[in-house]
């Protein structure tokens, strides 16, 4: 029998060429993800599944007979059903690695946009209101020499915290891991708790999976640790932040400000978000260079085809 795979949303040529010709290919070649009928109705047979973050892969869809494999396309997993695929011996993979230093880029092109009032500024010079140069313009929040915290010390979050040696900054992360000490001597990085790191931190930066665990972990409680200069930043996923409370927290000054790439409810923000000016707002993008996309989407099929030619797959979620 030859292989088949379900390809669920649009891949760069360069990573659907790598399909060998003897697999047979369903591809729905666009963004919009399927209704979960049509996901079942087209992975029936197939021995693999390559999907974004946008398709849900729950337990009913792993019943899927002959399913072998599910590769997202994507660092996070929180779209799949990871304990159910492992219990139906469906293999799991994702796209670390590939993503971490756009990701990084990205983080902090929001933390400096969001200190430095880099929107605001654009749509003030495009207005027409800029008729002279003004002394108190536009002031924002120094980066340098501040302190910078990193909750969730992964790959991503190691690579924010390198980028801040840059700016002579004092790094303070927390994580339920602890890594190397070369790790934390090379990035000069303190180990704190949750609350010292939001108590002292003038930026907070987020890089945690998304897990029962870390869901709202930045609610009302938390967000009044923070220093009412203190700016948010959220590059991992929408729901370790409680938008309501950002809301509040953002309108009245509890904090000064937030960057974000992901919401609660994708691509739905939070309606009390869209009119405040003291927070950036990106489309979940933060991995998106040209480069990086067909980095992931092409290790995303190498992993779908090891496992279906039965190689061990190269980024497994353990
Ligand atoms: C993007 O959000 C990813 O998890 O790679």
């Amino acid at each position: 029998m030859p292989k088949s795979i379900f390809v669920a949303n649009a891949l760069p040529d360069d990573a659907m060429r790598l399909i060998p010709a003897g697999v047979e290919i369903d591809y729905n070649a666009t963004d919009t993800p399927l209704s979960k009928a049509e996901l079942i109705r087209r992975l029936k047979g197939k021995d693999g599944l390559i999907c974004h973050i946008t398709t849900t892969v729950d337990d009913e869809v792993l019943a899927s007979p002959g399913l072998k494999a599910v590769a997202n396309v994507a660092v996070g997993f929180n779209n799949i059903d990871v304990a159910a695929a492992r219990r139906r011996g469906i293999i799991v993979t994702n796209t670390p690695d590939v993503l971490t230093e756009t990701t990084a880029d990205f983080a902090w092109a929001l933390l400096m946009a969001a200190a430095r009032r880099v929107v605001e500024a654009d749509h003030y010079a495009r207005s027409g209101a800029w008729t002279a140069w003004k002394w108190d313009l536009l002031w924002g929040h120094d980066v340098h020499g501040k302190t910078l915290g990193v909750v969730g010390f992964g790959r991503i979050g190691r690579a924010v915290a390198r980028r801040a040696r840059g700016f002579d900054m004092r790094v303070l992360y927390h994580d339920t891991v602890r890594p190397d000490p070369t790790v934390e001597r090379e990035l000069n990085a303190t180990a704190v708790d949750l609350e010292t790191l939001l108590r002292q931190s003038d930026f907070v930066s987020l890089h945690t999976l998304l897990s029962p665990d870390t869901r709202h972990l930045v609610g009302e409680r938390t967000l009044r640790m923070m220093k009412p200069t203190a700016i948010l930043i959220n590059a991992a996923r929408g729901p370790v932040v409680d938008e309501a409370a950002l809301v509040r927290a953002l309108t009245e000054g509890w904090i000064a400000a937030a960057g974000l790439d992901v919401f609660e409810e994708e691509p739905t923000i939070h309606p009390g978000l869209l009119t405040l000016r003291n927070v950036v707002l990106a489309p979940h993008i933060a991995s998106a260079s040209g480069e990086t996309r067909v980095a992931m989407a092409t290790l995303a099929v190498r992993n779908c085809l090891a496992v279906l030619e039965g190689r061990p797959p190269l980024t497994p979620v353990q």
